[in-house]
């Protein structure tokens, strides 16, 4: 079984997604707000039916001048999580864009999708229909949760429940697999994780005296000539 996984969180500018990743990962919550203008990575192991996952959890931009960038550290996920802000409809009906954008640059048969309506504990000042979330949901048919990123458990239900729903899957595959049973999708599926691998390894050689790290990352742009490398501003793991 594939154990890493690329896990990816979109949506728009401060609704929180760096937020609860901090808290996934470090426990942590900041109450002040520096825009992300990069894609940062994250590591966390997680422990699920005595399968350790090693999930590496990118925080994407929220401007929409960064889609460009965005739209590169989407591809190969295996895991993505829509995440809107209660207390703000502009937020939520831009959610529709973003679950699009991922199943343009990934295969909608084999990406897992969650949507979160975070920022819970301002319950008070929610502006978005819960009723409506529940409808997108259904539509989308993905799961629904309510996120606060002060309260890590809301966001460990997360990420559990959806990398059970990606064992399950790859339980499935492993089956197909075995059984000789490969559809189209599976065959796909594993041409990407092959050439994710290939284009890792030529990355990895061409940074290979490069002192870069996890922190200020560098990848080729559509041409494959120009680098482009992007500054993190905050501290990731
Ligand atoms: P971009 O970097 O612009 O993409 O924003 P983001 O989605 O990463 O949002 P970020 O995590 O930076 O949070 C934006 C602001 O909302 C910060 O001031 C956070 O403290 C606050 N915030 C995030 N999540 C919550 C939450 O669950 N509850 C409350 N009360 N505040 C939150």
């Amino acid at each position: 079984m594939n154990t890493k996984l690329k896990v990816i969180l979109v949506g728009d500018g401060r609704v929180g997604k760096t937020s609860l990743i901090n808290q996934f990962v470090k426990q942590t919550f900041k109450t002040d707000y520096i825009m992300n203008t990069s894609a940062d990575k994250y590591k966390k192991e997680i422990e699920i039916d005595d399968i350790t996952l090693n999930l590496e959890i990118w925080d994407t931009i929220g401007q929409e001048i960064y889609a460009s960038i965005n739209k590169i550290f989407m591809k190969n996920s295996n895991i993505a999580i829509l995440v809107y802000d209660i207390t703000s409809q502009e937020s939520f009906l831009k959610l529709d864009n973003w679950f699009q954008q991922i199943i343009d640059i990934n295969n909608k048969n084999n990406i897992i999708i969650g949507m979160c309506g975070n920022k819970s504990d301002l319950f008070e000042k929610e502006k978005v229909n819960k009723d409506d979330a529940k409808k997108f949901a259904l539509d989308k048919k993905i799961p629904f949760f309510e996120t606060s990123a002060k309260d890590y458990q809301s966001i460990f239900n997360v990420f559990n429940q959806l990398c059970k729903e990606y064992i399950k899957k790859e339980k499935e595959l492993q089956k197909r697999i075995i059984n000789n049973q490969l559809d189209i999708n599976d065959t796909e599926l594993i041409a990407n994780r092959n050439n994710r691998k290939k284009s890792l390894y030529i990355h990895s050689n061409k940074n290979h005296n490069n002192s870069s790290n996890d922190n200020n990352d560098s990848l080729n742009n559509s041409n494959g000539n120009n680098n482009i490398n992007i500054k993190k501003k905050k501290n990731c793991c």
